[in-house]
């Protein structure tokens, strides 16, 4: 039987040059499903908040609603380790409320590490909730809670802006985060981060390079088509399928074909 992943574990993977799997999960058959499928990291997203509530952005998901999916994403006792990502809000007003709100993940919700997004501006945070024990993955280049300051989803690190890029992941590495996502920069950008900082970066949209890949799981299964992001591989088309089966499920109650005897009870 797979044993449970552990954050050691995450780091041994980088040093023994094997390459990390994640994936988002938001709710318990998700959660069954994507762990049986072997990953070994499940991310509660906050992109809950778009492609499972229904939101442009993710900026109006609350921390009630993160700790409910990740209560339920626990409920499926998952051999990966699972990461609560942060909502906008939840870390941005001083240490103490992070150290407040990570705890809670941890403590109501179940998660194994917390998600923040930010760099050498989220430091000091990163820093305090790593020292009281919660092991953080940060999360810098395109942060969807920044799409007001970007202007949009926005590929940053392009040229000049590179060397934020850099200076962020080395701020968050020395701050002690145990892994860093690095989402929307260029690949050439994400191999040199990945090449210079002992903790796994996980790329979404950087390339290649990284030491592992992380996805949204809605977006793999063709089940968000409001939006499909140029790094987004498409692995399944379940939209037509989960479609067909309702209209059928509807043309047969409404012609009688469902429900016979083989579904009463005598
Ligand atoms: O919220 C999320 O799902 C994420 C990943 C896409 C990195 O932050």
């Amino acid at each position: 039987m797979k044993k449970k992943t552990t954050i050691p574990d995450i780091l041994k993977m980088k040093q023994n040059g094997q390459r990390i799997t994640v994936l988002t999960a938001y709710d318990y058959p998700f959660a069954r499903l994507v762990d049986d499928g072997g990953v070994d990291i499940i991310l509660v997203g906050d992109s809950a908040g778009v492609v499972f509530a229904g939101h442009d952005t993710t900026l109006p998901v609350t921390m009630d609603e993160m700790l409910y999916h990740v209560r339920a994403v626990k409920r499926a006792g998952p051999k990966a380790l699972v990461v609560a990502d942060m909502p906008f809000m939840s870390c941005q007003t001083g240490i103490e409320d992070a150290c407040r709100n990570c705890g809670r993940m941890i403590k109501e919700g179940g998660a194994e590490a917390v998600k923040i997004e930010g760099g050498s501006n989220m430091a000091h945070v990163i820093r305090a909730v790593s020292s009281i024990d919660i092991p953080v993955m940060a999360h810098i280049g395109l942060t969807p809670q920044s799409v007001h300051r970007m202007g949009g989803y926005k590929v940053q690190g392009r040229n000049e802006q590179a060397e934020r890029i850099m200076d962020d992941a080395y701020a968050v590495q020395h701050a002690g985060a145990f892994a860093v996502v690095l989402e929307g920069i260029p690949a050439s950008l994400a191999a040199e981060i990945s090449a210079e900082l002992s903790i796994p970066t996980i790329g979404i949209g950087a390339g290649p390079s990284c030491d592992g890949q992380v996805l949204v799981i809605h977006d793999i299964l063709g089940l968000c088509e409001k939006y499909s992001p140029k790094f987004v591989k498409r692995y399944a088309d379940l939209a037509p399928i989960i479609s067909a089966a309702v209209e059928q499920y509807v043309a047969e109650v409404r012609n009688g074909e469902f429900p016979t005897e083989e579904h009463s009870f005598s």
